[in-house]
């Protein structure tokens, strides 16, 4: 990383991210004062809810707290410094936030260090601030998706006022490069791409609470990519909401594919993976390079959300169940061993029993090794909320069991054609029930068990899938 002068007997200044490293070190000496004063180092814990964008989010706030002086602790119960990075995705998510935030209002009476920080995408929504201003003041910070390269800045803003600080941008055309992160595996790790999404689907809160689509200089992805390979990183997962759009707006466009290559290229770099892929802009260019690299990881999460083209054109997905079954086969065809995982929604407003016998068909026809199953739920401010004919939960129930059942079955005779065959492995853990053996990942994504110790941890190694055992393999390595 490179280094700054930082002088805090000077103002602030204003570019990035020189500013935060100065707001790094100003906080850094509050957090010493205060642990000084408490006889202890002082503690944090960042919970993280929803998709891959907040689990790399959460590592830069992570690298953040670290480089500021505090220190981790794994039980929420025994932090000074709790944060939670929501998502709204899904109604039930709120729910848990709200109940988690009543039980810490207990724990921070008891603990005079406490400091409490909300941020990520449930906090986009002005409704949601709303009521933390009015039934939860004992949080201490409330800041949103766009601005989490602040958080030093806010953090020395807290320390200095008694106040609860609030920082929520609507949107942002910015993108700070080059702050800290602290990453939690230390042989793989996620790389935005790109922010944002402009696909707007009806039923998804997800481009209100994320912005417009932005991407990443491609020079910037490299370098990082470099830095990290550096580090002992062999996979990469890149991250955008809908990859397949990457480079479009940049100045000098670029496609999705060429960026692949570029990456393919990286010396010590091993696998590389990616998500989302939205099918209406999978290009033939991205299959064709995904048949040709030796390091794209031979799987592909293909969201159809529905099978009735009826509903998807509702739903604003662009695409009809022929066009998806079409891509599925042309797919299939380049990269034969590929697989293939999915997310569906079940329940969208109007949808009928024809309906949804067309989204078990597609899951029929594609046999996805696995599938996403989630229940409509209704999102405040999208268009689909105030569509009529809103499918009465009993019947939703109904078809969520069915379909369930369904793509666990298929998932078990999918996964399970591998058996006997010896594949690469990349050695992630120790397995949590039995310490003889470690987890493995395939490049298809299925994980793999088998006699090891954690010297493996990071490598790739040959195992040989002996049993399969639905939708994981026990093996041996050879
Ligand atoms: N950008 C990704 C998805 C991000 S959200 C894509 O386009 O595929 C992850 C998944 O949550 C979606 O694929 C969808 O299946 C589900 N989802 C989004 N909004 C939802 C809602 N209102 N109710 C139920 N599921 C939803
Ligand atoms: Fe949501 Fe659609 Fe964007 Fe995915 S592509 S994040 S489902 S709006
Ligand atoms: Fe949730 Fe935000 Fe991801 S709403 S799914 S955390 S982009």
């Amino acid at each position: 990383m490179d280094t700054y002068t930082i002088d805090l007997t000077q103002p602030a200044p204003e570019k990035e991210p020189q500013r935060q490293f100065y707001f790094m070190e100003k906080a850094k000496q509050y957090v010493q004062q205060k642990s000084e004063e408490a006889g202890r180092p002082l503690t944090f814990c960042v919970t993280t809810f929803g998709c891959q964008m907040n689990a790399r989010d959460s590592e830069k706030l992570v690298g953040i707290l670290e480089q500021v002086g505090y220190v981790e602790e794994p039980e929420e119960e025994k932090a000074d410094f709790v944060i939670y990075n929501t998502c709204t995705v899904r109604e039930n998510a709120n729910q848990r936030v709200y109940g988690r935030l009543g039980q810490l209002k207990h724990i921070k009476k008891s603990n005079p260090y406490m400091m409490i920080g909300l941020c990520g995408c449930m906090m986009q929504e002005p409704q949601v601030v709303e009521k933390l201003k009015k039934s939860y003041r004992f949080v201490d910070i409330i800041f949103g998706t766009h601005n989490i390269y602040k958080f030093a800045e806010l953090i020395a803003t807290r320390f200095e006022s008694e106040r609860m600080v609030i920082d929520i941008w609507k949107d942002t055309d910015k993108i700070v490069e080059d702050l800290p992160s602290e990453r939690k595996f230390s042989f793989k790790s996620g790389v935005n791409i790109m922010f944002g999404c402009n696909n707007f689907c009806s039923y998804c809160i997800v481009p209100y609470v994320r912005g417009r689509e932005r991407s990443r200089n491609p020079k910037d992805i490299i370098r990082e990519i470099e830095r990290l390979v550096a580090d002992g990183v062999v996979e990469v997962m890149l991250l955008g909401q809908n990859v397949n759009s990457y480079g479009k707006n940049l100045e000098e466009p670029i496609t999705f594919a060429q960026l692949l290559q570029e990456i393919e290229k990286i010396e010590g770099l091993e696998r590389i993976r990616f998500m989302t892929s939205h099918p209406k802009d999978l290009s033939d260019e991205l299959i064709e390079v995904m048949k040709n690299s030796k390091k794209i990881c031979k799987h592909l999460h293909l969201p159809v959300q529905s099978g009735s083209t009826r509903i998807l054109e509702k739903m604003n997905r662009r695409y009809t169940k022929e066009k998806y079954l079409e891509l599925v086969e042309k797919i299939k065809t380049a990269v034969p061993d590929i697989s293939l995982t999915t997310d569906i929604i079940v329940g969208f407003p109007g949808e009928t029993e024809e309906d949804f016998l067309e989204t078990m068909d597609v899951v029929q026809k594609v046999r996805y090794d696995s599938a996403f199953t989630f229940i409509y739920s209704k999102r405040t401010g999208t268009p689909a909320a105030t569509m009529e004919n809103q499918v009465p939960e009993d019947v939703i129930k109904d078809r969520f069991d069915r379909l369930l059942k369904e793509v666990q079955e298929i998932s078990a005779e999918v996964c399970s054609v591998h058996e006997g065959t010896i594949q690469k492995a990349l050695v992630e853990s120790v397995n949590d029930h039995d310490h003889t053996l470690v987890t493995g990942r395939l490049s298809n994504n299925i994980l793999v068990h088998f006699p090891g110790d954690e010297s493996l941890i990071g490598q790739i190694v040959d195992v040989s899938l002996d049993e399969c055992k639905g939708f994981y393999y026990i093996g041996k390595r050879v």
